[in-house]
C-alpha cells in the first residue's frame, strides 16, 4: 500500500510547527504544506490526499477556511486546529464535515490521536472504494465515470437542473460527454417517460434540416408526397436534444426561436401551427459566445437556450480522472477481448496522464482499447500506445510546468525535463550509441529505448556527422 499523504494548510508556513514532531512520528507519511486555503485547494484538486490538517490562526475563523476546502474535495477528512477555539466554531466546523476539531494548544498532545483516527477512517473508506472499483462501480453518476471535483460539480448541477424543466445549453470540447449530460438531464426530469430525441444539426444537409425538424405537409415541395411529422413534434412530452446547435443555418435559427417562444411548431407548407410541449437541451463544441459577438449566431436565440449552462471541463483538467478512466477502460476492454483482466503498465499510465487529450474521454477510450488489442497479454505497455501520444506526452511536460495544475503536475513536469536533459547528455557523450548508453546508465537497452521514445528523442540525431 502506498504511504498515506497528508496536506497541512497553515498560514504560519512549514517551519517551526509544534506539531511538526508529531507529524514526523506518524511516518511513513508524505507531507505537503500549503500556506493558504487556495494553495491547499490546488494541491488537493491536483492529486489525492488521505487527510488534511487545517490550522486557523491570525483571527481568521476556522469555518471560513474549512468551507472552501470541503467544497473542493468533499471526501477529504479535515482535522481542524484552531488558535481561537470556541464552542460555536467546534459545532459549525463539525457540522460542515470536519473529521475533528482541536484547539491549537491541545494539538501537541491530541493531534497524533486525531490524525490516526481520521486516517483509519479514510483507509476504511479507500478500501471500500477499492472494493467498489473491483466490481466496476466506482464513484459514478448515471453513465459517467470519474470523481474529480470539476466533474462532481457537473453531476450536482445536472441533478439540480434536471427536474426544473428549464432549457439547458451544454458546452465542452469534443468527446467530453455532452451527450451523456443531455441524456442524464432527460432521465432525471419529469419527462423521463417521454421521448428523448437527438438531432445532430451539423450532420444533416441544410436543405433537409428544416423538414427534419419541423416536418412538412404533403405537397409542400417536390418530393413531399406524404405528410411528415418533424422531430420537434416527435419530442412532444419529452426532450429535444439539439446537438451541435451552433451549426444551425440563420433561417432555421429564427424559426427555432419562434418555437421556443411560442411552444408551437409550423410544418413546412402548413397554414396552422401545432402546439408542442418540449424541453430543449442544446449542445455545442464551438465557442458559441464568440459566434454571438461576431453575429454568426443569433443573440436572442442564444439567450433563449442559455438559460442554464453546463460546461464540461476538458479531460486534461480533471486531475486523477485520466488514471481512473484509463484503468476502467482497460479492464473492460481486457474482458471484452476474452482476457482474464486488462491493465496498463505504470509507464503507460504516466504517458496517458501527461498527454493533453484533445479528443478527451472518447480519445482516451479508443487509445486504451487499441492498446489492449495490441498487448500480448493482460498488461498493455508504452509500446502499445500510438507513437504520437508517447512523443507528445514527453513534450507536453514543459507546457504542464507553465500552465500548471498544482504541485504534483509541476513536479512531474520538472522530473520529466531533467530526465530528458540527462538522456540528451548521455547520447551526446556516446554519440547516439544506445547499447553503450544503456551500459553506462545501467538500464536495460529496451528501457532506454522506451524512455527515448517517450521523450521523442531519436538516437540517430546524436551520431557523429
Ligand atoms: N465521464 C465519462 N465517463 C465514461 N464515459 C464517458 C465520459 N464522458 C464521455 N464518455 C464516453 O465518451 C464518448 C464521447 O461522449 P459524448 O458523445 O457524450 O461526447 P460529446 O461531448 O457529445 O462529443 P462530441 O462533441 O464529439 O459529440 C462516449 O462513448 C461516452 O460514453
Ligand atoms: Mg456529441
Amino acid at each position: 500500500m502506498r504511504q498515506p499523504r497528508i496536506v497541512i494548510v497553515d498560514p504560519a508556513g512549514a517551519t517551526g510547527l509544534a506539531y511538526g514532531r508529531i507529524v514526523a512520528r506518524l511516518q511513513p507519511l508524505e507531507v505537503q504544506h500549503a500556506s493558504s486555503v487556495p494553495a491547499g485547494i490546488s494541491l488537493v484538486t491536483a492529486d489525492s490526499f488521505d487527510i488534511a490538517v487545517l490550522v486557523a490562526r491570525d483571527g481568521i475563523p476556522a469555518l471560513e477556511m474549512l468551507t472552501p476546502l470541503v467544497a473542493a474535495d468533499p471526501d477529504l477528512p479535515v482535522v481542524v486546529v484552531d488558535a481561537a477555539p470556541s464552542a460555536e466554531q467546534t459545532r459549525s466546523c463539525l457540522r460542515q464535515g470536519a473529521a475533528d476539531y482541536l484547539p491549537l494548544e491541545a494539538a501537541d498532545r491530541e493531534l497524533e490521536g486525531a490524525l490516526e483516527h481520521a486516517l483509519t477512517a479514510s483507509r476504511r473508506r479507500s478500501s471500500e472504494q477499492a472494493l467498489r472499483r473491483a466490481v466496476e462501480r466506482p464513484y459514478s453518476f448515471e453513465d459517467f465515470l470519474g470523481e474529480s471535483p470539476p466533474m462532481r460539480q457537473v453531476y450536482a448541477l445536472i441533478e439540480r437542473v434536471a427536474s426544473s424543466g428549464v432549457d439547458v445549453l451544454i458546452t465542452g470540447e469534443t468527446g467530453t460527454g455532452k451527450e451523456l449530460v443531455a441524456r442524464a438531464v432527460h432521465r432525471r426530469s419529469r419527462r423521463a417517460d417521454g421521448p428523448f430525441v437527438p438531432i445532430d444539426c451539423g450532420a444533416i444537409p441544410d436543405a433537409l434540416l428544416e423538414s427534419e425538424l419541423f416536418g412538412h405537409e404533403r405537397g409542400a415541395f417536390t418530393g413531399a408526397d406524404a405528410r411528415r411529422i418533424g422531430l420537434i413534434e416527435v419530442a412532444d412530452g419529452g426532450t429535444l436534444f439539439l446537438d451541435e446547435v451552433a451549426e444551425l443555418p440563420a433561417a432555421l435559427q429564427a424559426k427555432l426561436l419562434r418555437v421556443l417562444q411560442e411552444r408551437r411548431v409550423r410544418r413546412v407548407g402548413a397554414r396552422k401551427e401545432t402546439p408542442v410541449d418540449v424541453r430543449v437541451v442544446a449542445a455545442t463544441s464551438r465557442a458559441i459566445d464568440a459566434m454571438v459577438e461576431q453575429g454568426t449566431f443569433r443573440r436572442d436565440l442564444y439567450y433563449r437556450i442559455n438559460v442554464v449552462r453546463i460546461s464540461l471541463p476538458p479531460l486534461r483538467e480533471r486531475g486523477d480522472d485520466i488514471g481512473l478512466l484509463a484503468e476502467l477502460f482497460a479492464s473492460r476492454a481486457g474482458r471484452e477481448m476474452g482476457r482474464t483482466a486488462g491493465r496498463l503498465s505504470t509507464d503507460a499510465y504516466q504517458v496517458l496522464r501527461h498527454y493533453h487529450w484533445p479528443g478527451n474521454v472518447r480519445e482516451l477510450q479508443n487509445v486504451v482499447r487499441r492498446a489492449m488489442a495490441l498487448a500480448p497479454g493482460d498488461v498493455a505497455g508504452v509500446d502499445d500506445l500510438p507513437d504520437e501520444i508517447v512523443a507528445a506526452a514527453g513534450g507536453q511536460a514543459d507546457s504542464i510546468a507553465e500552465t500548471g495544475d498544482g504541485f504534483f503536475a509541476k513536479r512531474a513536469a520538472h522530473v520529466a525535463r531533467f530526465e530528458r536533459q540527462y538522456l540528451v547528455d548521455l547520447l551526446n557523450q556516446l554519440k547516439g550509441d544506445v547499447s553503450a548508453a544503456a551500459k553506462l546508465a545501467q538500464v536495460p537497452r529496451g528501457t532506454l529505448y522506451r524512455l527515448l521514445k517517450a521523450h521523442g528523442l531519436d538516437p540517430a540525431q546524436f551520431r557523429a556527422e
